[in-house]
């Protein structure tokens, strides 16, 4: 039986993988914020240096950083030969469903050789708990809707669903003997927002693949009009269905799930959605940015793009009963954060191309 003696997790380190990405770098905030230690491993290949200078302006911390691959066990190992790790949260990984497809082995290479590569190092340190960012893209269309932790994974539409799946299989797998490892999968849902501070938010590197990025780049002028994808579905207004969650609601349920495991010793494995519960459309997402930022967005309806479910929107409610984790911030306030988070790169690039 292991006790854990946490005072309110008051200077236990935490590693995060994939820490200066856009959940992995909220994440952080909200450990800090519960008195955590963070400690950030990141390879840079999705995400940008600049991100600890955005978390020193919020917390004014300087995190211990290192810029290396997860996949690189020596790398890794030196992290916790310098550091006690109490505790893991994984985020590095590729997570570009399209790219996916065009790339499957590198996907398979790196999101399944870095967790694997972890849970090895774990077990050299004796360091038990992890929480791993899992989706639900798992799901696939589920059959009903909302969908809880409960429902079958369907055949993944892309190899990066399928390195989620398999992941998660990796977790069960690992923690069945139960003699070491005990860890939690969050199945996230549509992650959308910036910090209200406006100092970190999503850094897409290149052209945006996700919705709200895109919209965001659209009525900043950076790129052209949005492009629906997709008005014949079968849904209220003919475009697809998505759970959007705050993106500091997300990081807070990390928070939450680590708790859980220091707070119940004989829980080896578990899994949660960590979505609203509340499905919105793309037309309503683009409506409700139009009217939450006074502004107007240019939009056109598209072909439906390959690979998309028509809709799909969590049941938090075991998130909430056994976590006691459940969403704070509402669409309007994620769409107003990403639109302050995208005038916030403006502004940095324009004093940039001043200098
Ligand atoms: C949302 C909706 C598009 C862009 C994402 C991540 C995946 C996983 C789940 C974490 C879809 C539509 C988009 C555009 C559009 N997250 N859209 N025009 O596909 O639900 O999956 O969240 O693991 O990794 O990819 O998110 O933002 O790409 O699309 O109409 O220009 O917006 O068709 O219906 P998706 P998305």
């Amino acid at each position: 039986m292991n006790i854990y003696f946490c005072a309110f997790g008051k200077y236990m380190k935490v590693l995060v993988t994939g820490g200066t990405g856009f959940i992995g770098s909220h994440t952080v905030v909200q450990l800090h914020k519960a008195g955590y230690e963070p400690i950030i491993i990141d390879n840079l290949s999705n995400s940008d240096e600049s991100v600890l200078k955005g978390l020193k302006k919020i917390t004014g911390v300087d995190f211990p950083f290192y810029a290396a691959d997860c996949n690189d066990r020596e790398s890794m190992r030196q992290v916790f030969i310098e550091h006690h790790i109490h505790g893991v949260i994984h985020f590095a990984a590729f997570k570009a469903v399209g790219e996916s497809v065009e790339k499957p082995t590198d996907y398979y290479q790196n999101n399944l050789g870095s967790l694997i590569t972890l849970l090895k190092v774990m077990a050299e340190f004796n360091t038990q708990l992890l929480i791993f960012s899992s989706s639900c893209t798992v799901y696939g269309q589920p059959d009903v809707l909302p969908v809880d932790e409960t429902a079958p994974k369907k055949k993944a539409e892309s190899p990066y669903g399928k390195t989620k799946q398999v992941c998660e299989e990796i977790l069960e797998d690992e923690t069945l003997t139960k003699n070491f490892l005990r860890a939690i999968t969050l199945r996230y849902f549509n992650p959308i927002g910036a910090h209200p501070s406006a100092e970190i938010g999503e850094l897409p590197i290149g052209k945006p693949n996700n919705l709200v990025p895109f919209i965001t780049q659209s009525a900043a002028g950076i790129i052209g009009p949005i492009t629906v994808f997709g008005s014949d579905y079968d849904t209220i207004d003919g475009s697809c269905i998505r759970d959007y969650i705050h993106v500091v609601d997300l990081a807070e349920a990390h928070v939450a799930s680590l708790k859980y495991l220091e707070n119940n010793a004989e829980i080896y494995f578990n899994t949660f959605n960590i979505g609203t519960g509340r499905g919105n459309s793309v037309l309503e997402v683009i409506q409700t940015f139009e009217e939450v930022n006074n502004l107007k967005l240019n939009y056109n309806l598209g072909p439906r793009r390959a690979g998309d479910v028509e809709k799909v929107y969590a049941d938090a409610n075991k998130s909430s009963q056994v976590l006691g984790w459940k969403t704070a911030l509402s669409l309007q306030d994620s769409l107003r954060d990403a639109w302050r988070w995208q005038q916030r790169l403006a502004m940095a690039d324009s004093s940039r191309l001043k200098n």
